[in-house]
C-alpha cells in the first residue's frame, strides 16, 4: 500500500492486518495538521481492501508510532495555537478510528501524551511497552484534554484518576495506567514486538462481523442505557446468527477444528 507523507501504510494480506504508523519521529509525533488527516486517509486506503472483496479482508488495525521514543506527544505546539481540536464540524481522526467498522489496536512504545493519549483511547485497544509513560500536559498550556480525554479516562478509571492526571499534568507509568485499566496489556520491552504480533494476530483470526458487532455493541454501552444496549444487541444477534461465519464456527467445533471466518 502506498504511504502517506506522514504516516506510513502496511498492510499483511495473509492475516488481513494494517498497520499506521505515525511518521514524524523527530516532532516525537506530535498531531500536526497533515498527520491527523493521513491517519483518516490512511484507514480510508486500509478499508478500500474490502471493496468488492468477498467478505471481510480487512480485520485489524494496529496503530504505533516510528522512532522508538514515543506513541505521539500529543498536538504539535508550534501548530495548535488559534486551532481548534478539529472536533467542532469536521469529522476528526478520533471519531473516525471509534466509527472504523475493523477493530484499532494502539500500539504504544514511549510517550503517549495529550492529543497522542486521546488517540490511544479512541482505539479499542491499547498494548504498552513497559517504559511507556502516559499523561495529559494540557494544563500546562492552559488549556483541557480537547478531545474527550477527561470523559473516556472518567469513564474508564473513575473522575478521581481522570482529574488527577488532567490536573497536574505529571505522567503516569505503564503499570499505573494498566492498574486504572487505561490499557489492556502492557509487556516487557524486549519482548513487546512479539507480544502485540500475537495479539494482533489473534485478533484478525476472529470472526470478523461478530467483532465488529462487538465493537459498536461496546461502544453503545458506554453511552446509552442498558434496555436500548440490550435491544441493539439483541437485533445484531439476530444478524450474526444468519452469517456463514457462525455456522461455520458451529461447524467447526461438531468438527473439532480450527474454523476459517471470512467475514460473511
Ligand atoms: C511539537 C514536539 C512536541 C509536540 C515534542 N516535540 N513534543 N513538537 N509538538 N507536542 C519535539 C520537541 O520540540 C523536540 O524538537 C523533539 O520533539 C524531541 O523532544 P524533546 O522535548 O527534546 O524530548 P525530551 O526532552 O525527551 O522530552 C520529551 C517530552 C517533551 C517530555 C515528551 O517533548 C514534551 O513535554 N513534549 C510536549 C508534550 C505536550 O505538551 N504535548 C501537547 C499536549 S497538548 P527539536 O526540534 O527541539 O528536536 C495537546 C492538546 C490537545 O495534545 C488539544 C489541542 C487543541
Amino acid at each position: 500500500v502506498e504511504s502517506l507523507e506522514t504516516v506510513l501504510v502496511e498492510y499483511d494480506e495473509d492475516r488481513g492486518v494494517g498497520t499506521l504508523t505515525m511518521n514524524r519521529p523527530d516532532a516525537l509525533n506530535a498531531l500536526s495538521a497533515q498527520l491527523r488527516d493521513d491517519i483518516v486517509a490512511g484507514l480510508e486506503r486500509l478499508e478500500e481492501r474490502n471493496d468488492g472483496a468477498d467478505g471481510v479482508e480487512l480485520r485489524a488495525v494496529v496503530l504505533e508510532g516510528a522512532g522508538g521514543k514515543a506513541f505521539c506527544a500529543g498536538a504539535d505546539i508550534g501548530g495548535f495555537c488559534g486551532e481548534s481540536s478539529g472536533g467542532s464540524s469536521a469529522r476528526s481522526h478520533y471519531d473516525f478510528i471509534r466509527d472504523f467498522p475493523a477493530p484499532v489496536v494502539a500500539k504504544v512504545d514511549g510517550y503517549c501524551l495529550g492529543g497522542g493519549f486521546e488517540t490511544a483511547l479512541a482505539c479499542d485497544f491499547r498494548l504498552a511497552s513497559e517504559s511507556s509513560t502516559f499523561g495529559f500536559p494540557e494544563v500546562t498550556l492552559g488549556i483541557l484534554p480537547g478531545a474527550g480525554g477527561v470523559q473516556d479516562v472518567t469513564k474508564i478509571a473513575g473522575p478521581a484518576v481522570a482529574k488527577e492526571l488532567a490536573m497536574t499534568g505529571e505522567h503516569i507509568s505503564a503499570a499505573r495506567a494498566d492498574e486504572e485499566g487505561l490499557v489492556n496489556r502492557v509487556y516487557a520491552d524486549d519482548e513487546f514486538d512479539a507480544e502485540v504480533d500475537d495479539f494482533v494476530t489473534d485478533l484478525a483470526g476472529q470472526a470478523p462481523l461478530a467483532v465488529q458487532a462487538i465493537k459498536r455493541s461496546a461502544d453503545m454501552a458506554v453511552n446509552s442505557g442498558l434496555e436500548e444496549g440490550i435491544a441493539y444487541d439483541r437485533s445484531l444477534f439476530q444478524e450474526l446468527l444468519r452469517t456463514e461465519d457462525h455456522a461455520e464456527g458451529a461447524a467447526a467445533f461438531s468438527e473439532d477444528r480450527e474454523p476459517e471466518f471470512e467475514g460473511k
